[in-house]
């Protein structure tokens, strides 16, 4: 089966409104109303407005890069699933390595943000990946089935297809040390046997499974030609136009 490939930008805490709006500029009209590779720009919470209304009648897509579970409420500084519908963003990233080491997201905080994603339409990136450490004592596997049946607790068979799985090795992401083809193909046929598990095989082989960490344009080729690998979850080099659209043309 032939799954699309995504090519998403996540732009962490980077860019003002003006720079946001620049590279977006940028994207468009280099991308043209290319269809061939779905692309995607994460901005932070500040530009999605701006960035929202630049993408209009484009064919980019517009992420964000977390959000929390609750509809409304008493959660200062904390950002809605309906907030974002409201800006047009179609998909969100959960559970990023950052969030989880940073902000102390467990499985299960990032499970009730899926859920909750969800069941608002927006289409969750799921982040998935172990570290350095983890890596080294031979338990990737086994932290990488922890956090995607952690995450995925409750969701049913009629949701999966709105899913989206991101592979991100901790050691890897803003390191410069990428993962080779081989080891990141190894756990993305994993995690495809995971779902087909979870759900049904039929289901796992439409979910799109992304790469992240440190892809580039020099790597993307190779990381990209693997069968299961399905697109890359882009920090670095999504901050620049023209690395940005290498990884298009790689991927198409
Ligand atoms: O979400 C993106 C990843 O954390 C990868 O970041 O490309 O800067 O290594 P990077």
């Amino acid at each position: 089966m032939t799954r699309k490939k995504l090519i998403a930008g996540n732009w962490k805490m980077n860019k003002s409104g003006t720079e946001a709006v620049e590279l977006v500029s940028e994207l468009v009209t280099q991308l043209g109303p290319q269809t061939e590779v779905d692309v995607l720009v994460c901005p932070p919470f500040t530009a999605l407005e701006t960035v929202s209304r630049k993408l209009e009648g484009t064919s980019l897509k517009l992420g964000a890069q977390t959000m929390h579970a609750e509809r409304s409420g008493a959660y200062t500084g904390e950002i809605s699933a309906p907030m974002l519908r409201d800006l047009y963003v179609t998909y969100v990233i959960l559970g990023h390595s950052e969030r989880r080491a940073l902000f102390g997201e467990t499985d299960e905080v990032v499970n009730g943000k899926v859920l909750a994603a969800l069941k608002n339409e927006l289409r969750p990136i799921l982040c998935v990946g172990e570290t350095l450490e983890e890596r080294e004592a031979g338990e990737t596997l086994k932290v990488v089935q922890t956090q995607l049946e952690g995450g995925l607790a409750g969701v049913d068979a009629a949701q999966a297809a709105s899913l989206t799985i991101a592979y991100e090795p901790v050691w890897a992401i803003g390191t410069g040390k990428v993962a080779t083809a081989a080891q990141a193909q190894e756990v993305h046929a994993f995690i495809r046997e995971l779902l087909g598990a979870r759900f049904e095989p039929s289901l796992a082989r439409k979910i799109r499974i992304l790469y992240g960490g440190s892809m580039k344009p020099d790597n993307a080729p190779e990381l990209l030609a693997q069968k299961d690998i399905d697109g890359g979850l882009i920090g670095g080099a999504s901050l620049e136009a023209r690395s940005f659209l290498e990884l298009v043309n790689a991927a198409a």
